[in-house]
């Protein structure tokens, strides 16, 4: 997919494809109004008979259109243009490229929509992110593809001028660190596991400039990770800590991001049922997020401090697997009495935000597909925001509300912590009953990050799309890798 940016007028453009936007209830656009009149007022004709509306996500394909040089038109319904936002537009451009993509459109052109409050930067990131979305797919494995990506897409839009493309750049980079995080997710267990994700990270630093350190098992042990560990024992797959650094901040604090890289959570001995098993290639999103994020700001080369920490384990069942009773000692000291072996992500967790404080973290995101409890709080768009510090968690909310990525807070009253009180340890690894699921987790990692400013974004829900709608498809989402980047681009 090679995306440029051009001002030519739309009727000139020779493409397979040409895509034009409509706001609802509204005038055509200068640029699309011009179109028109070169196709004798086709579009508004069809707006007259109720054909197009402009409703959000509306697709009217117009074949063999004569009067302008594209083999077809697409016209897009954009919703209200007093509404219009990043989500908005970027599903729109999502809509657009997964209807497209269902067959082969080696040229697309795409005019940018106009006239909305957004900055032109915002509708630039906001296309761009809907088309890598839209094009990206969890067929990975299918003998043949049945999406095909654009050759050559062009973006049309009033004046190409320099900051535009400098939007167009950025835009790129993010929305293939996206499909990178799509891709790690929809890879099958089989071959994604500790030491293979461990291995990608590795070949991704190299490519960008990162600085990768990779701990294997002997490593981990000398580093103290023993909860970690533990977790990695029941599984013939031997456990990985991916740290890569991204040091273009000179004397700046660091920002440190952690991910939950369970390549597959069967549930330990706490075994689970199938049909919850069924997805749990997924537990590794967080990992995932960490590595596309770092990926794209490697590529900006962002003149900040960033650590990305990816804890890699399996979580199985064996005769070496921990048992419920058993007690760990953490890397920090405090220990954990293991009450369900399906609880593993804040055990992983624990010692890698122990070693992100111990590497100077100014300040701590750590992502993780945590609980079911923050599905059944937030719904699956949704991810639960925990965090030690009100501060912190603000700007963490306001860069995921910059780019369309939506989290919600949780509280983080003390009196949570009475609910992982144990009879024999420091604290145990479940709150004991259902309640407050997606809390008691967070208040348990809590306890690994000193008083450095931290947030915990549990990514239970949107980090995977149990069914395809028309804006994606099925499987992994790639979400929140915006909102970590617009966090380092602002930090
Ligand atoms: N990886 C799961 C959480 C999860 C559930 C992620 C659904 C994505 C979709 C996690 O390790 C887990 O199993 N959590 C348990 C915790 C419980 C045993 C305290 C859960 O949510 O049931
Ligand atoms: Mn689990
Ligand atoms: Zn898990």
């Amino acid at each position: 997919m090679h995306l440029s940016l051009q001002s030519t007028p739309l009727h000139e453009i020779a493409a397979d494809w040409l895509v034009v936007g409509v706001w609802e209830k509204d005038t055509l656009s200068e640029s699309v109004a011009q179109l028109d009149a070169k196709l004798g007022s086709l579009i508004a004709r069809l707006r007259e008979q109720g054909d197009i509306v402009g409703k959000a996500k509306e697709l009217t394909p117009i074949y063999q259109p004569t009067g302008i040089a594209a083999k077809r038109l697409l016209v897009v319904g954009l919703g209200p243009r007093d509404k219009a936002d990043f989500a908005g537009v970027l599903g729109a451009f999502a809509v657009m490229a997964k209807s497209l993509s269902a067959k082969a459109c080696p040229r697309l052109a795409i005019a940018l929509p106009q006239g909305s409050s957004l900055s032109d930067e915002a509708v630039v990131q906001a296309s761009v992110h809907g088309l890598f979305q839209g094009t990206s797919t969890a067929g990975l494995r299918k003998s043949k593809t049945e999406r095909t990506p654009p050759d050559a897409i062009t973006l049309l839009a009033s004046s190409a001028s320099g900051s535009l493309h400098t939007s167009l750049r950025r835009a790129e980079i993010e929305g293939r660190a996206a499909n990178l995080t799509r891709e790690l997710v929809n890879m099958p267990p089989c071959d994604m596991y500790p030491e293979s994700f461990a291995e990608r990270a590795s070949t991704i630093a190299n490519q960008v400039g990162l600085t990768v350190r990779v701990l294997d098992e002997s490593q981990l042990l000398a580093e103290r990770m023993n909860a970690l560990l533990a977790v990695a024992c029941g599984s013939d797959r031997p456990p990985r800590l991916v740290t890569l650094e991204h040091r273009l901040g000179g004397a700046k604090p660091t920002l440190a991001l952690v991910g939950k890289g369970v390549t597959f959570d069967s549930g330990g001995l706490s075994l689970k049922s199938t049909e919850h098993m069924i997805d749990m290639k997924c537990d590794m999103a967080g990992a995932a997020t960490v590595l596309g994020a770092m990926q794209a700001i490697a590529e900006l080369k962002l003149p900040v401090n960033v650590i990305g920490i990816m804890a890699l384990v399996e979580n199985m069942p064996s005769g070496k697997a921990m048992k419920l009773g058993d007690v760990l000692k953490t890397r920090n000291g405090k220990t954990i009495e293991v009450l369900n072996t399906d609880a593993e992500g804040r055990l992983i967790l624990a010692d890698a935000l122990a070693y992100a404080v111990d590497l100077k973290a100014a300040n701590i995101v750590d992502l993780a597909t945590l609980t079911g409890a923050c599905l059944v709080a937030l719904g699956s768009d949704v991810a639960g925001l925990m965090t030690n510090n009100a501060g912190w968690g603000a700007k963490v909310l306001a860069a995921g509300e910059a780019v369309g990525e939506r989290a919600w807070q949780l509280p983080m009253f003390p009196q949570y912590r009475e609910m992982i009180k144990s009879d024999v340890a420091d604290m145990r690894n479940t709150g004991g009953s259902r309640y407050a699921g997606a809390i008691s987790a967070a208040k348990l990692l809590e306890e690994f990050v000193a008083d450095v400013p931290w947030v915990h974004l549990d990514i239970a829900g949107p980090a995977w799309a149990e069914r395809e709608n028309a804006t994606r498809e099925s499987g992994g989402t790639g979400s929140f890798v915006r909102t970590l980047v617009e966090l380092a681009r602002t930090y």
